[in-house]
């Protein structure tokens, strides 16, 4: 993998084959933080947002960083600095978003399972708006919102059902997905919300799926709920919003994702043709936003050559990571200093962690010049890493540095095993 072809680049870079992030040398921070370790870069998570902010710049928007892919309170406060809100999916995504100091009013409330504490929380918060999937959540929400004296605003996530055969990577906007209101029952759902007294509609929305590569689901998308508002609408229900959730790839390997302003371009373009332009515009990106911004760093701690497979056992395993394991992600995973392959001849490794299943593995089948105590990078491991770590095998989970202008600040120390079973209570 040239430098050029790094997941990231430009914010990482080989020099004199060391790989450095952002002008800091990985080597460097793992020496000093130890591993295994998440770096991320400020400078591209900035540049991932106003990639979004610029072609939404013009019309009544907000982009709202769905902060299940990394809610760690330096990145949440990165995004609020940069006047983002927030897509949050439960009281304790809320309650980050408060502790860094953002503000609620610009948050949507997803999740297809709210409780009653968490919408009574978010209610007192004031947040933007819930995004409801359902009709026992309209009678739940509106009730609590009454007995509070408040007024809940709400905008409905609908399944659009878009066609699995054209776009099979789509996973969450099938009918056969549990997650929105199903297409054909919205104009009465929206009917019945209107009716309700602790509510307000004020919205619309669906997300549709995740690491999505093309703009031909979200537009087939958005005509589904563009003909749905104009129903809503006709029968005298005012929808100020349209949210089109978040999904948009990233590289791990050879995908090409359209670049964030292009697919903005693309659904403003039709939200305008169908005369919808007045409408503010939400969006939800979570992995598109952090995924490249960020590397998991890794120690290698005993190479295992065999006969069949080569394994090099690293100190990060699929409590730090498990998007490998989980969803057989492939995720690009460079040594930080590269060896003269001459002295070192490459070998195919599968780079696994110590815990004690088979399905803990970071890579299979990388032909990479390895020696024990090299370290390695996970690359492109920004989304769906940190924010997905357990403890399992209790394992402290891993540190986190932010680097920003050339500067690496501490942003997670690393877990003490203290703090594992500080909780547990010993029977009599
Ligand atoms: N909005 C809603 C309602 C969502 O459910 C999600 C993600 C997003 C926005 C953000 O989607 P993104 O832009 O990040 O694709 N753990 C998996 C991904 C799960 C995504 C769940 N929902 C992974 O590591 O690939």
């Amino acid at each position: 993998m040239t430098a050029s072809a790094l997941p990231g680049a430009p914010f990482l870079a080989r020099q004199a084959d060391e790989l450095w992030l952002d002008g800091v040398r990985l080597a460097d921070l793992a020496a000093e933080f130890g591993t295994p370790l998440y770096v991320y870069s400020r400078g591209a998570m900035a540049a991932a947002a106003a990639a979004y902010l610029q072609a939404l710049s013009g019309r009544p928007h907000l982009l709202c960083y769905s902060m299940k892919a990394n809610s760690s309170l330096a990145v949440t406060k990165t995004f609020a600095d940069l006047g983002l809100g927030f897509d949050i999916v439960s009281g304790g995504e809320l309650a980050r978003v408060i502790a860094a100091g953002a503000d609620p009013a610009k948050v949507v409330f997803s999740g297809v399972g709210k409780t009653r504490a968490e919408m009574h929380t978010a209610l007192l918060a004031g947040v933007k708006c819930f995004n409801v999937e359902s009709e026992p959540e309209l009678l739940a929400l509106s009730e609590l919102a009454s007995s509070l004296g408040r007024t809940a605003a709400v905008s409905l996530r609908i399944n659009p059902d878009v066609d699995a055969k054209t776009h099979p990577y789509i996973s969450t906007g099938l009918k056969g997905n549990k997650f929105g209101i199903a297409h054909g029952q919205a104009r009465a759902a929206y009917a019945h919300a209107a009716r309700l007294p602790g509510l307000r509609v004020v919205g619309i929305d669906c997300h549709i799926g995740s690491q999505i590569t093309e703009i031909a689901p979200y537009l087939d998308a958005l005509d589904r709920l563009l003909d749905l508002i104009e129903q809503v609408e006709t029968d005298g229900i005012p929808i100020a919003h349209i949210d089109l959730g978040g999904g948009l790839g990233i590289t791990y390997t050879d995908e090409q994702p359209p670049a964030a302003d292009v697919l903005v371009r693309a659904l403003l373009g039709r939200i305008d043709a169908r005369g919808h332009g007045q409408r503010e515009v939400l969006l939800e990106p979570g992995r598109s936003l952090v995924g490249n911004a960020g590397v998991l760093l890794t120690e290698a701690l005993v190479l295992k050559p065999g006969t069949d497979k080569n394994f090099c056992i690293v100190d990060a395993a699929m409590n730090d990571l498990v998007r490998p394991a989980m969803y057989q992600s492939w995720m690009a995973i460079v040594p930080c200093q590269q060896r003269d392959p001459q002295v070192t001849p490459p070998l195919n490794w599968d780079i696994v962690g110590p815990i004690c299943e088979s399905g803990d593995w970071l890579g299979r089948d990388r032909s990479l010049s390895l020696q024990a105590g090299d370290l390695l990078a996970v690359l492109s491991a920004g989304a769906y890493g940190m924010a997905m770590a357990s403890n399992y095998n209790t394992r402290p989970r891993a540190a986190e540095v932010m680097v920003a202008a050339g500067r690496a600040m501490l942003i997670r120390r690393r877990e003490e095993v203290a703090d594992l079973f500080r909780d547990e209570l010993l029977p009599d």
